[in-house]
């Protein structure tokens, strides 16, 4: 008996070797199938410089930012002609937004004649923007971290004047509004990553709406920061939480390859990018919030963001929602379904998270995708999304750029004819 049990165990090991190469052949064998969902549209082209964020105007007009703070080539030297907003056009090129002066501060984004050297403090120039989004009045808005990385990938710490949102008219491509961030909102060494607006005129004592922005610094001050869109000012909650805290020695992979971080001049490191995916919930209600060194989806009440009040920060703490683990994401969406879009990297994946029932729904899978950075509902029912090899690039191990142009902008039809939210 014996001896029989254990010559059927080797036999049987050596049939599944041999029989391995032919298996794979075989459209008989149940696999992968790699791909899911509705299709995925081709949109846009990135010859040039390395997108992340995307906004969808209601006339269907598209603007890409293209942050220094995450490849160097961006970075403004005050000789390169650069731009960190650009408007894209149908024959895959972009144009300086909104214009090219404001695209290139003279002598560049970067101040060497500090030590170490620094964001330059400009506030009437972009230094370096890491998202662009538009409102439900049809504005667009440019966030500014005002850091961006040293030719040899060093991330300067910010300056006053650096920090700032700005608001563009869409219909005369005018400036008309610019908040520049105290230096205890955005602090020298905070990334203001990604940011959403309600222009609900009772939601802020400005009575112009809210917008609500992510801090995912490396350097690790991570929280939200908040600000009254009407009188411009500002202010922080959840400093240090978990939840918008990365997790410690957190890693993830990308089509099999597992990430690591480089640090310039230090041996390379766990990923350690804090709070940074944002959507507000389709009625303003709630605004839901990730990490994306970190798997879990967390939410909270925005009546408890909003309250600067003395007891609001212990009751901003109190107040939030975990929904379980939903996958790797950057930048999230939401749409008139109440879905929460997101980006399930691993998964070569877009999944949504319905508010409704509380769960998880895979959406498009697509060997294709690979970093899902920005989404953007647009007005005509698609959610477009900015597809750009981000964790490939230097600044993750092996730090050999494995990057490969054109980056990719798509567009998906949303479920059940979903749309944009309107919050005004
Ligand atoms: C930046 O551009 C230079 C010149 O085209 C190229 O050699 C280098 O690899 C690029 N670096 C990155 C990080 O893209
Ligand atoms: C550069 O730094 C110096 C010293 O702090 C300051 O006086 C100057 O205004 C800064 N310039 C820019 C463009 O940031
Ligand atoms: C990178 O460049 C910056 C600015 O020039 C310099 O201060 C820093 O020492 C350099 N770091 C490394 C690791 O070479
Ligand atoms: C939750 O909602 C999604 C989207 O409508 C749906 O696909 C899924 O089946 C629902 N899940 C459950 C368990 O009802
Ligand atoms: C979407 O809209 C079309 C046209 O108004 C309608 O015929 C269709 O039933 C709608 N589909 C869903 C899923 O609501």
């Amino acid at each position: 008996m014996f001896g029989r049990k254990f010559l059927a165990v080797a036999s049987f090991g050596l049939l599944a070797s041999a029989d391995w190469p032919r298996a794979r052949g075989n459209s008989q064998v149940f696999r992968d199938p790699l791909t899911y969902g509705p299709e995925i549209e081709l949109v846009h082209l990135y010859y040039d410089e390395f997108p992340t964020g995307i906004a969808v105007s209601s006339t269907g007009r598209m603007f890409s930012n293209y942050p220094g703070g995450l490849d160097a080539n961006n970075t403004n030297n005050g000789r390169n002609r650069k731009y960190t907003i650009a408007e894209l056009f149908d024959d895959n090129t972009e144009r300086p937004y909104p214009s090219a002066r404001i695209n290139n501060p003279p002598g560049g984004a970067i101040n060497y004649t500090t030590y170490p050297p620094t964001g330059a403090n400009y506030q009437d120039y972009l230094i370096g923007s890491q998202s662009c989004v538009i409102d439900s009045a049809d504005r667009l808005w440019i966030l500014d971290t005002g850091r961006v990385l040293t030719p040899n990938g060093t991330l300067v710490p910010a300056s006053y004047g650096g920090p700032k949102l700005i608001g563009v008219d869409l219909e005369t491509d005018q400036i008309i509004k610019t908040i520049v961030f105290p230096t205890t909102v955005a602090f020298a060494d905070s990334y203001l990553n990604d940011v959403r607006f309600d222009l609900r005129p009772e939601v802020a004592a400005g009575g112009e709406g809210v917008a609500y922005i992510t801090d995912s610094s490396v350097e690790g001050r991570n929280g939200i920061v908040i600000v009254d869109l009407g009188t411009g000012e500002s202010w922080r909650h959840l400093d240090g939480h978990p939840s918008v805290r990365p997790e410690l020695q957190w890693s993830a992979s990308l089509w099999g390859v597992p990430l690591y971080q480089l640090r310039p001049g230090q041996p390379f490191t766990y990923g350690a990018f804090g709070s940074d995916g944002i959507a507000l919930s389709a009625n303003g209600a709630t605004l839901f919030y990730k990490v994306v060194a970190g798997r879990q989806l967390f939410s909270i009440p925005t009546a408890r963001l909003r309250d600067n009040s003395a007891t609001s920060e212990v009751r901003a703490q109190s107040a939030i929602n975990t929904h379980g683990q939903t996958g790797v994401t950057d930048g999230m969406e939401t749409d008139t379904n109440n879905f929460i879009y997101h980006g399930n990297m691993e998964q070569d994946a877009i999944s949504f998270f319905n508010v409704r029932n509380g769960t998880d729904t895979l959406f498009v899978r697509d060997p294709r995708l690979n970093w899902i950075d920005t989404f953007s509902t647009g007005a005509d029912g698609y959610l477009y999304f900015t597809n750009n090899q981000l964790v490939f690039g230097p600044g993750f191990y092996p730090g050999t750029d494995r990057r490969e142009r054109p980056f990719s902008l798509w567009r998906v039809q949303l479920p059940n004819n979903g749309t944009k939210p309107i919050l005004m």
